[in-house]
């Protein structure tokens, strides 16, 4: 990657700059029912830590990681650090309630004093509504619901920018078209193993969303490999997928360019990605990542790499219906 890829750009039209990489708190929040691995509270404070020394100035994180977990290790690090780091961009994500699904607008602004109380902030940058697949678009964009909530405290100057994060990519494509949201968070579908999300990236650019892109290496196969990790989005990885993981792994090896390099860059070399989120539990990730960004991949990867094919299908498309 040249060092234009990866100088800081604009966060759609919000006057915040953020850098193309972006660490990503889920696993941060210690949740081993989602990564089948737990992630020790020293381990995280000192990931966190190093994210907060390093070129990335951008840290994804929500209130339901780890039940409030992932943000209250980062309000830990920000505390020690007397703030956040100058420039930096922290974007948090206001969510329904685990465990009674209440999605309503009340339980947003219960999620948003929550981040602001573990966090140790008095504002959020950057606030995504989180996986609006659990509710109707009726309830998110009506009266008294989650958006009118969070434009209130934007209002009040509690938040500043307000973005959509989520799964299915026509509900996302039919939010960010109301023009309410200035980026929009997609996930596990813009990777080397799965596209469907290609609509929502022509669309967002078109609109001047910005694109976050999250889980490159798919929750973590295309970086640790289909046999150390063979699972995809959050579950056992279905055989075709570990079939064409290998053979990402038999092609790349031709090419001596590292899985985990030729993921990251698949994902950051798209000129429609703002950002790329990484999820990581360990400090040396940090400059892993940065490495693997700027690992030299010669153009015949790519073709080569397509030729093996890739599912243009939504992973979770029959989860929520
Ligand atoms: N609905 C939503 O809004 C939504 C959904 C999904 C994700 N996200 C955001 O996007 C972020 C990224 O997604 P994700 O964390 O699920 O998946 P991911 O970024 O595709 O993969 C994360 C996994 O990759 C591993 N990894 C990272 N760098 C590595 C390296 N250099 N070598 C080996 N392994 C490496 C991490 O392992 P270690 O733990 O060993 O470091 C972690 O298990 C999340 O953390 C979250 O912030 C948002």
């Amino acid at each position: 990657m040249s060092e234009t890829l990866l100088s800081n750009r604009p966060l759609g039209k919000t006057g915040l700059f953020v850098s193309p990489l972006c660490v990503g708190g889920a696993p941060l929040g210690d949740m081993p029912e989602t990564f089948n691995y737990s992630a020790p509270e020293e381990n995280a404070l000192a990931t966190i830590r190093a994210a907060f020394a390093s070129p990335i100035n951008f840290l994804d994180t929500a209130a339901a990681y780890g039940d409030g977990e992932s943000e209250r290790r980062i309000g830990k690090v920000i505390k020690e650090n007397g703030g956040l780091p100058l420039g930096f961009v922290l974007a948090t994500k206001a969510d329904r309630c685990l465990q009674t699904g209440d999605f309503s607008g009340e339980q947003i602004k219960r999620s948003i004093e929550g981040s602001l109380d573990r966090l140790g902030l008095d504002c959020l940058q950057y606030v995504y509504i989180h996986d609006p697949e659990h509710t109707t678009f009726e309830n998110v964009m009506g009266p008294g619901g989650p958006l009118e909530v969070l434009k209130n405290f934007k209002d009040q100057g509690v938040i500043h920018h307000i973005g959509m994060s989520g799964g299915p990519i026509q509900m996302l494509i039919r939010y960010i078209e109301t023009g309410e949201f200035s980026a929009v968070e997609t996930h596990n579908r813009y990777t080397l193993l799965n596209r469907s999300a290609e609509p929502l990236l022509d669309v967002a650019s078109r609109l001047g969303v910005a694109v976050i892109n999250a889980a490159p290496y798919g929750s973590g196969m295309l970086a640790k490999g289909p046999d150390a990790y063979a699972r995809y989005a959050y579950s056992d990885a279905p055989p075709l997928l570990l079939e064409r993981a290998r053979l990402f792994v038999t092609v790349c090896q031709k090419y001596d360019v590292p899985l985990a390099a030729a993921a990251l860059q698949f994902s950051m070399r798209d000129p429609r990605v703002t950002s790329t989120v990484v999820g990581m539990t360990k400090p040396e990730r940090v400059t892993q990542t940065l490495e693997l960004a700027n690992y030299p991949i010669p153009s015949e990867l790519w073709p080569a790499l397509d030729a093996i094919g890739f599912d243009t299908d939504d992973p979770e498309a029959n989860r929520f219906t």
